[in-house]
């Protein structure tokens, strides 16, 4: 049944040319020829139509025209060609131009009723594209959600918000809502902070307060100067806002966390009372603390010498970036003589500090007490083997976190190397002063290592 039906299909494949007609209706008729072109006509411009594009603006580039305007007229081209090819194409098929003036008015209806949103993006998308009153770039605000401008396509924007999602917004809103670009003509920003205090403090105190706190943070510019405006008397409490400009909007989040916390240990360093009611509320710490909680880290990091002199802004990022990981009993942590990026804080349990040969523990280290710091500061190899005695929970500090520390806050090298001078007059006393290149100090060989660091890659 199957042969005598596939050797007819072969007959009249074989038997088609060119020119054979498939389909006529009226004048018009379609041969192998039209539908062969047609089919590999819409493959090319499915397939080629973005690279096409791409193309275009690459040669736009070549002109130096400014980013905007090369998507404008890219885009605008490319579609223009594409238009063009259609009526060549339709010339092509035999298709009489003058009578797609009914089908031009059934489209323009369609655009009248169904189009109208999609032609509304895509001249919207055109116009801001030309006028560029955003650009890719550009840190925006639309109804409350703030991002970076990734991608202006000729029908929709791409924002990157501050929690690095991918947002498409159609262009038609951009250019018709309430658009706040803080990097229209400048990329500062203003932040205002509130601060409540009790009635009976004085607000020059807490104007020197709110100033200290705001010089501590790199990221807040010193000229427009930081201001202090006391909003609001009442019988309860005294309303201070802190203003200062920011450099780079996008940060806004991050500076405004980092203000806050400087602003609390402002605040409590001037020994400024907060209004009645917000001490009911203060945060006391329990003894069943969960061990990887932020105050309890802090604590911890705070009793170490290294990091005894840093606030709780410095404490609180190292916390943020660090890793807590468990060891079962009898484990090999670190092993001598291996490079070392990372330091360990004791937070559970206990470790022994081996011997060369391994054979006894120099030392034992348990609960709060930190190893591993030598390899990472110095950049030497591990001075020694570091076993579990028992199961134990680590709080893990990389090197790239103490890095970030050390480019963010300058005195904290100042503050290592004190601790490090210390370090080595113990370390003398010992006999176990590893050996260092030039017979450099612990300070020499850590400001060396450190200069590698911060060298731009
Ligand atoms: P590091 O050399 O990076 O790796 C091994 C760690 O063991 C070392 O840093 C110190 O933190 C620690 N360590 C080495 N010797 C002693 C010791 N005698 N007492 C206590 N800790 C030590």
């Amino acid at each position: 049944m199957t042969v005598p039906i596939v050797a007819t299909a072969i007959g009249f494949v074989s038997a088609l040319t060119f020119d054979s007609v498939l389909a006529q209706a009226g004048t018009l008729s379609v041969t192998v020829g039209h539908a062969i072109t047609t089919f590999l006509g819409l493959l090319l411009v499915v397939v080629g139509f973005s690279p096409f594009t791409r193309g275009l603006k690459a040669i736009l580039k070549l002109f130096r025209l400014a980013a905007g305007p090369r998507e404008a007229i890219g885009n605008l081209l490319a579609y223009g060609f594409l238009l063009v090819g259609a009526f060549v194409y339709l010339h092509w098929m035999g298709i009489d131009l003058t009578s797609l003036t009914v089908f031009a008015s059934v489209v323009g209806l369609g655009i009248g009723l169904g189009l109208q949103k999609l032609v509304n993006n895509v001249f919207s998308g055109l116009l801001l594209l030309l006028e560029r009153p955003v650009q890719v770039g550009h840190f925006v605000e639309l109804e409350g959600v703030k991002g970076v401008v990734e991608r202006i396509s000729v029908r929709f924007t791409v924002l990157r918000t501050l929690d690095n999602q991918r947002i498409l917004i159609p262009n038609s809103e951009l250019t018709e809502k309430r658009l706040v670009n803080h990097d229209y003509g400048d990329r500062r920003c203003r932040l205002r902070l509130p601060v409540l205090v009790a009635p009976e403090v004085k607000p020059a105190r807490v104007s020197e307060a709110l100033l200290a706190a705001a010089r501590q943070e790199p990221d807040v510019l010193r000229t427009p100067r930081p201001e202090i405006f006391l909003e609001e008397i009442a019988a309860r409490h005294l309303k201070f806002v802190l203003s200062v400009w920011v450099a780079d909007g996008e940060q806004l989040y991050r500076t405004s966390s980092n203000l806050n916390f400087l602003i609390t240990e402002a605040l409590d360093q001037f020994q400024i009372a907060r209004p009645a009611q917000e001490m009911h509320v203060t945060l006391r710490r329990s003894p069943a603390a969960a061990p990887e909680s932020l105050e309890y880290l802090s604590d911890l990091l705070h009793r170490l010498d290294v990091f005894s002199g840093c606030g709780q802004v410095q404490l609180s990022r190292l916390i943020e970036l660090g890793t807590t990981r468990e060891w079962p009993e009898g484990a090999t942590i670190l092993l001598r003589g291996e490079p070392g990026t990372s330091m360990y804080l004791i937070l559970r349990g206990s470790v022994e500090v081996l011997s060369a040969d391994e054979s006894m523990a120099l030392a034992t280290l348990e609960h709060g007490q930190f190893f591993g710091e030598m390899a990472l500061l110095l950049g030497t190899p591990r001075t020694a083997t570091i076993r579990a005695k028992e199961a134990c929970e680590l709080f893990v500090i990389h090197e790239e976190d103490l890095q970030d520390l050390l480019k963010r806050w300058p005195g904290f090298e100042e503050r290592i190397s004190q601790a490090l001078k210390r370090r080595e007059s113990e370390l003398r006393q010992l006999g176990q002063m590893p050996e260092l290149p030039e017979n450099r100090s612990l300070v020499q060989q850590f400001r060396e290592h450190l200069r590698a660091w911060l060298a731009p890659a």
